[in-house]
């Protein structure tokens, strides 16, 4: 298969020394990228801003953004002929209306920061199959299970993030993969590596039940 994973934070400037972002580190995007690439698929990696430390999987072709707006512009390009679209990146859903090309002096700020609407990547892409990321503090299985159905995903991978080693920067996680009509399989604690393979192998499964070309036979 064709596959586009997107990865990281994105960051929303207001100027050249300030942004709005999260503390996504973009592990579990790089896994899922090696985990397919491993499997033999075409891997395009769309990610946002990263630790130098963390390396492009061998055969991962890379394509680095910084804001969710960029992030958008990319992973349109990338989906072209693709077969899946696997977003594990936490894309900020705000960016200041105004970027000031100069850096702002406090003086010249009030106080209140207006903040526009960015694309959601996820749902606005067109591809065959969808697969999200929901990583939640709340109602964990009931919010997954809306955006899946509000984003026409094929699954989503839901998290709670308050959990001890699940979330952000973790080198393992829990997750819960939710389907569109309701089923929901929860995996035990295990390394995002691991967690990786067990989206890829269920992406494929789903493709195989669907008994439709691939991209590259279409
Ligand atoms: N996503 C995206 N583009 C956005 C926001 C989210 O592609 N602008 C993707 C994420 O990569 C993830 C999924 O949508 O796979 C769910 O992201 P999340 O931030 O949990 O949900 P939101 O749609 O932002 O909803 P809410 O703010 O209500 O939690």
């Amino acid at each position: 298969m064709k596959i586009v994973v997107t990865a990281g934070p994105t960051r929303e400037h207001l100027d050249p020394v300030r942004f709005l972002s999260n503390p996504s580190t973009g592990r579990m995007g790089f896994a899922v990228a090696r985990a397919a690439a491993r499997r033999g698929h075409d891997v395009t990696l769309v990610t946002g801003p990263v630790a130098a430390n963390l390396r492009v999987p061998v055969g991962v072709m890379r394509v680095d953004v910084v804001s969710a707006r960029e992030m958008y512009a990319a992973v349109r390009t990338a989906v072209q002929g693709a077969d899946a679209l696997i977003a594990t990146a936490a894309v900020a859903d705000w960016r200041p209306a105004v970027c000031a090309v100069c850096k702002l002096k406090k003086t010249a700020m009030s106080g209140v920061l207006k903040l526009v609407r960015n694309p959601d990547i996820l749902k606005k892409v067109n591809v065959p199959l969808k697969v999200g990321f929901a990583a939640e503090t709340n109602d964990v299985l009931d919010e997954a299970s809306r955006k899946c159905r509000e984003k026409g995903l094929a699954f989503i991978v839901a998290n709670d993030v308050t959990q001890k080693g699940c979330g952000f920067g973790t080198a393992t996680n829990r997750v819960t993969f939710v389907f569109p009509e309701g089923r929901q399989v929860a995996l035990p604690m295990m390394s995002k590596q691991c967690v990786a393979q067990r989206i890829v192998r269920q992406l494929e499964q789903i493709k195989k039940s669907q008994g439709k070309p691939l991209a590259s036979e279409r």
